[in-house]
């Protein structure tokens, strides 16, 4: 299913001012000729023989499959700006589709509202590129626990665990927040990242151009600001023994914090992966001058980093100091590897320097198994059932799971580059419209497929 087969669509424009000559780059073997009297294309044997109908003219337009897993890339960089690239899995087994299900967790509040845009965008993506992807919405948080009394219902857990991937709205609101509750919708949430064993959280902060001045911090500040933090999710303090005793005055609440080498290790090496594939920086975050498990993690990450990454420009920093760097000097950093708790609250604090948290999406990955899909923001109860929620985090989580959990690159940037140019064109949900003109959820959903569908 991994295999990738790339199909190149050139219009039938550009074969005639380069000549089909151009086509042959980096294919290697003459796979297409240009019949420039008759307007024809006559595709060669080789790719008809192989791979079936290689190449098709269609509305003007060649679609040219060939099947070079590792060849394709490099031949589009090679004419990176006159094709468009989609990857498309092994016309052996299926033809130009890829099959998929996902599991869809729409939550609380505005959580099914945003989950409904995000499956119409990927629904879209499936028409455009040829996939057939299924889903089906499954229970979790304060309306699973008002349903069936539990805030992650096995048969959630099952959902997920036979799915490719998993998209999740948000979870929690006003209506479960007593805190003498016997559960609660957060724990659902935590639970559901525990049993898929997704122990790492990958949250980008990128800036779009067009919302710079949504920031509440100056652009010479902001500007040039790429962050991709990477917090621990399945242990820590999250998971900590927790318990009460005493009564009355005396009354105590203890929650452990606790590391072991080995969760160290995984996420420190997933975060100087990340590293070398962007511009090789890595800062590790933690307490180490005041707490025991920060200082196993300090070891630890240091270790992984001498002996295994020596090539990764590597340094610590203590979270109250990160917390101010990130508003002073935000552009610094490259990849941020934390704790779950730590993590938890610094990118809160990171997404608020791309103007709203509504833009931000997030990946849960695990070693392997499916992932999990979500935006960084809440559940927004107070504007929920009003169709003014901005679901282009969800949408953009959407395009993370093409990316990380079915390998589509290309599906997943036609996604990005669809939000991008919503927002060149002036559209905004309430959220970042700064007091102008605003659209609504469903609109801001019907503008990105219709750029998709493009
Ligand atoms: C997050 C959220 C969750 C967390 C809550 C809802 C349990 O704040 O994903 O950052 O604390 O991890
Ligand atoms: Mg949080």
């Amino acid at each position: 299913m991994n295999e990738k087969f790339a199909l190149l669509r050139l219009s039938t424009d550009w074969v005639e001012k380069r000549g089909a000559a151009a086509l042959f780059l980096g294919l290697g073997k003459p796979a297409v000729r240009h019949d420039r009297g008759k307007r024809k294309l006559t595709i060669g044997r080789v790719f008809r023989a192989f791979w079936g109908p290689a190449a098709t003219v269609e509305n003007g337009e060649i679609r040219l499959q060939y099947a070079f897993p590792l060849l394709a890339p490099r031949h589009h960089r090679t004419v990176e700006d006159t094709v468009s690239r989609y990857s498309i899995p092994s016309p052996l087994t299926r033809l130009e589709t890829l099959k998929a299900s996902i599991v869809l967790l729409p939550g609380d509040g505005i959580g099914p509202e945003i989950t409904q845009q995000a499956k119409r965008v990927l629904e879209a993506v499936g028409d455009v590129f040829g996939h057939e992807f299924s889903f089906e919405s499954h229970l979790i948080g304060g309306i699973a626990i008002d349903e069936t009394g539990n805030p992650l219902p096995d048969e959630t857990i099952d959902a997920c665990r036979n799915a490719d991937a998993v998209l999740l709205g948000a979870v929690g609101g006003p209506k479960w927040d007593d805190p003498a509750a016997k559960t609660r919708p957060e724990a659902g949430l935590l639970k559901i990242r525990k049993e898929l064993g997704l122990f790492a959280n990958l949250r980008p902060i990128k800036l779009f151009d067009e919302l710079i001045d949504a920031s509440p911090l100056k652009r010479e500040i902001i500007e040039g600001t790429d962050i991709l933090f990477l917090r621990e999710l399945t242990g820590g303090i999250y998971f900590g023994e927790s318990g009460r005793s005493g009564s009355g005055a005396n009354e105590t609440a203890t929650q452990a914090m606790v590391y072991s080498v080995y969760e160290v290790e995984r996420i420190v090496r997933m975060a100087a992966q990340a590293a070398k594939g962007r511009d090789n920086r890595l800062t590790s975050v933690d307490k180490a001058n005041v707490l025991e498990p920060s200082r196993l993690w300090r070891q630890v990450a240091a270790r992984v980093m001498a002996e295994e990454f020596p090539e990764v420009q590597y340094d610590v920093v203590l979270i109250d100091a990160m917390a101010m760097h990130l508003i002073n000097r935000p552009s610094d950093f490259d990849v941020v590897v934390t704790g779950n708790m730590f993590g938890d609250i610094l990118t809160d604090e990171a997404s608020m320097l791309p103007g709203s948290l509504g833009m931000l999406p997030s990946a849960s990955l695990g070693s392997d198994g499916p992932g999990l899909y979500e935006p960084i923001h809440g559940s927004a109860p107070d504007i929920a059932g009003k169709g003014i929620a901005n679901p282009l985090a969800t949408i953009l989580a959407a395009a993370m799971l093409l990316r990380h959990s079915l390998q589509l690159e290309t599906e997943a940037v036609a996604i990005e580059t669809a939000v991008a140019n919503v927002l060149a064109s002036g559209l905004r949900t309430a959220d970042i419209a700064r007091g102008g003109a605003s659209i609504g959820t469903e609109e801001m959903g019907d503008a990105v497929v219709q750029r998709i569908a493009k």
